[in-house]
């Protein structure tokens, strides 16, 4: 080329959810069965659709107007809904013209960064999801900025180290938090998202929280949206039927914006998002159709709360089997369907290995764990000795070194096993050397 073409941010567009595969499908072309526990999809783990739900779709997969383009910010009616929805909570109020659909919130992400200034930088957790932590990084140009979620205090965000890097960094112009988060499945108490918002309002900044797993929160969690503490700071939170009817390949989500009213730089930069979403057009039609029937039908509260019982029910086996794992932490989820294993420190190093049966994939994984970070080790070793594909911490955007696995698989028997072999691989990897 005869001058560069490269996006300055374009190393920063790492996934390691999804990098993982491809490891994992070289092992399955050398013969091996792979269990896939790097990826957030329940459908793909197996979940039914509740019937109900799916009769929802299907009735409205024969209608006419399903096939039609929407507004561009979202079908009007189903942003009515969800701004009652919104109000009925009695915190801040919104309008109908205060939502904007995407086509799913990876869609969202990626202009929520991408028409933000450059210089202007958001804060958000460490660990991190890496779909919003390489959003930032790349529109920045630099690393993402982080604070540190404190796995002694069950993944609560650490807020002296917020406002000690906000006071610092002038260029800090919002906080991302995640709640429930991924990948700790930390629920946040209404106080640390209040204390959170001070800190936004002290500084001048605004809040950005995902609220994928808002309405997956177990007994011990509290659920608590951002709109209940916002108060009068620029916000806005990020909601998805990905995870919750489950829907993932209905690639919808939106974003329900607080307080654009109350600072002029705020609604410019929001409205900048429903411009760039103008340009397409619009998102998809028929998943926002099914949004006001399937969440305002009087199923629909049961049906949360079968899966969150569920969900906390396989915690509890997890947490059972590896919390007697020496050499590891494992704080019990609260919410979301993650668990993020912790290798207490100093406990791994470069030489520790896994008995590989099959010879090809031995030969394959001692090639690649040459100069990976040491948790990228365990993970390779464990993907080659057990066929088992977990996520390394430090895929996280995060020092702390571990593993991310999820609560979604499905046969009771295969979810049990998984337990066990992970207890034993843990303790035969630290045993190795
Ligand atoms: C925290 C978080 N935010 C956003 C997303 C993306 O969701 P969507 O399917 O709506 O793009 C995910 C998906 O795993 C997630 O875990």
């Amino acid at each position: 080329m005869r001058r560069s073409i490269v996006w300055d941010g374009a190393g920063q567009l790492k996934y390691e959810i999804r990098e993982i595969v491809a490891v994992a499908k070289k092992l399955e072309a050398m013969g091996m069965h792979i269990l896939f526990e790097n990826i957030g999809d329940p459908i793909q783990k197996g979940e039914d659709l509740d019937p109900w739900i799916k009769d929802i779709i299907t009735g409205l997969a024969a209608e006419d107007s399903s096939y039609r383009y929407t507004d561009t910010q979202g079908e009007p009616a189903t942003r009515k809904f969800l701004a009652a929805e919104v109000n009925k909570r009695g915190g801040c109020r919104i309008t109908e013209n205060d939502l904007l659909f995407f086509n799913g919130l990876g869609d969202a992400v990626a202009k929520i960064f991408g028409f933000l200034k450059r210089e202007a930088r958001v804060i958000g957790p460490a660990p991190a999801y890496s779909t919003l932590s390489s959003a930032e990084a790349s529109h920045s140009g630099y690393e993402h900025l982080t604070y540190q979620l404190d796995p002694g205090k069950g993944w609560q965000p650490d807020l002296a180290d917020i406002e000690m890097k906000i006071r610092y960094n002038p260029s800090i112009a919002g906080i991302l938090l995640i709640n429930p988060d991924n990948p700790t499945g930390a629920v946040y108490p209404p106080e640390t998202l209040a204390a959170m918002v001070d800190i936004a309002r002290k500084y001048d900044l605004f809040v950005v929280c995902d609220e994928t797993y808002a309405h997956i929160v177990y007994a011990d969690g509290v659920k608590t949206h951002l709109s209940e503490v916002i108060g009068d700071v620029p916000g806005m939170a990020l909601r998805s039927i990905s995870k919750e009817y489950p829907w993932p390949g209905g690639r919808c989500g939106w974003i329900e914006v607080f307080n654009q009213d109350r600072d002029s730089e705020f609604a410019a930069y929001i409205k900048s998002l429903l411009d760039a979403k103008r340009l397409e057009v619009c998102s998809t039609t028929l998943p926002q159709l099914s949004i006001p029937l399937v969440m305002g039908d009087p199923r629909y509260p049961a049906h949360l709360e079968r899966r969150n019982r569920m969900f906390e029910q396989r915690a509890r086996e997890m947490h059972a089997v590896l919390s007697t794992v020496k050499g590891i932490t494992v704080n019990m989820p609260k919410g979301a369907f993650y668990v993020t294993v912790l290798f207490d420190d100093g406990v791994l190093n470069d030489r520790q290995t896994l008995p590989i049966a099959n010879p090809r994939a031995k030969e394959y994984i001692e090639e690649i764990v040459r100069d990976v970070p040491v948790d990228k080790r365990f993970v390779y070793y464990l993907l080659g000795a057990e066929g088992i594909c977990v996520v390394p911490l430090t895929g996280f955007c995060c020092t702390l070194k571990g593993f991310r696995v999820t609560l979604l698989e499905c046969n009771d028997e295969v979810r049990t096993q998984l337990w066990h072999t992970l207890a034993r691989s843990i303790e035969t990897y630290l045993n190795a050397d």
